[in-house]
């Protein structure tokens, strides 16, 4: 049996999870503990890192306790201490790191630093024991890539955004339109109510040779459209949600399907292709229903994690300190190959 406890604090939730794999392979989260730090940003319509570092100080040490707590496990039976050492915003980083090296030197337990996206990457394993090369779409506030995840360690990115990424495209449309911070999932509600077809916002990147993503100008011709009817109606602001999301799919799905193309080029021999989405927009209901039905058209199985491992957790962290353990890889902090730029 093997136990690692993981630290997340790399944004604006406070993590701490430990998870366990037993002799025969199988694996536990035994306890997941995440503190949202949503409502100390939201007045400020975004995370505002000296806020969010403050906030990390001030609840991780209870969160850890929680997690050790809640996994009936004692410090002593943990084999190691897991925490996210980037991309993130710096402060709250060092807040994890530290806190995560002094409960290590303590206990006498090796510390591992974990890249924030190798735990997403392989939260699928975690969850539905997919089996290595798979095909990842993270789509968060931070990131939007498409990585091809042939085995631990070994990540090769076939696409990224050029400017904005997805969530962030999602959070400052809301912003334009009035809407709360967390953007995404209130453009996703407000589009219910609205006409999809009022407006016909640019597909970007859309049958471009390059296979990166861009938001920036769809961004733009949202603005563009609001202020050229303002003031805005309820049904107004529902159209343009409805009509930017069903641009945002469109691009997606042209993203996505080049992707699937040479994923299947690059591994002929892999029977059972996947395509594990991960990311805080990968609860949009519209874009999961368009790829799901894309996956399906192309022989590949769409995987989605649950939601609360979808997004920032500290179960991936731990997760991810597993893999690394059993794949012989202890220590990995600067031993990625998908993380040039935090896109
Ligand atoms: O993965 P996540 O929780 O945090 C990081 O950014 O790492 O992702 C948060 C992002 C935010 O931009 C949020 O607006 C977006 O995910 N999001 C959504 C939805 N729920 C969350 N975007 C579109 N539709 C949603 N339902
Ligand atoms: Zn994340």
């Amino acid at each position: 049996m093997i136990r690692v406890l993981g630290i997340e604090t790399s944004c604006d939730e406070t993590a701490a999870s430990v998870v366990a794999l037993d002799a025969a392979g199988t694996p536990e989260i035994l306890s997941n503990v995440v503190l949202s730090q949503i409502a100390d940003h939201a007045v400020f319509g975004g995370v505002v890192p000296e806020i969010a570092a403050r906030a990390h100080v001030e609840a991780l040490d209870g969160i850890v306790e929680a997690a050790l707590a809640d996994s009936g496990a004692d410090l002593a039976e943990i084999d190691a201490i897991a925490a996210t050492a980037g991309p993130g915003l710096v402060g709250g980083l060092i807040v994890g790191l530290m806190t995560a090296k002094a409960i290590a030197a303590a206990a006498e337990k090796p510390l591992m630093a974990i890249n924030h996206l190798e735990g997403h990457a392989l939260t699928a394993r975690l969850t539905d024991g997919i089996a290595f090369p798979y095909l990842l779409l993270l789509v968060s506030g931070g990131h939007t890539q498409i990585v091809a995840v042939r085995g631990v360690g070994d990540y090769q990115r076939w696409a990224t955004t050029i400017d904005d990424a997805l969530g962030e495209a999602f959070d400052k449309t809301a912003k334009m339109l009035g809407l709360a911070y967390p953007g995404g999932p209130n453009v996703e509600q407000t589009a219910l109510h609205g006409d999809a077809s009022r407006f016909s916002f640019p597909r970007p990147m859309k049958g471009a040779a390059q296979p990166d993503f861009s938001f920036s100008g769809l961004k733009t011709a949202v603005r563009q459209a609001a202020t050229a009817i303002a003031p805005l109606s309820d049904q107004d602001v529902a159209d343009i949600c409805a009509s930017f999301q069903a641009a945002v799919a469109d691009a997606l799905a042209d993203r996505v399907a080049r992707a699937l193309d040479r994923f299947k080029a690059e591994f002929p021999d892999k029977a059972d292709p996947a395509l594990v989405v991960a990311g805080g927009v990968a609860a949009n209901r519209t874009l999961k229903a368009a790829l799901q039905a894309q996956c399906a058209a192309a022989g590949f199985a769409f995987v989605s994690p649950p939601l609360k491992l979808c997004t920032d957790n500290a179960a991936m962290i731990a997760w991810a300190g597993i893999e690394r353990l059993r794949a012989g890889l202890a220590d990995n902090e600067d031993a990625f190959s998908f993380v040039p730029r935090s896109r």
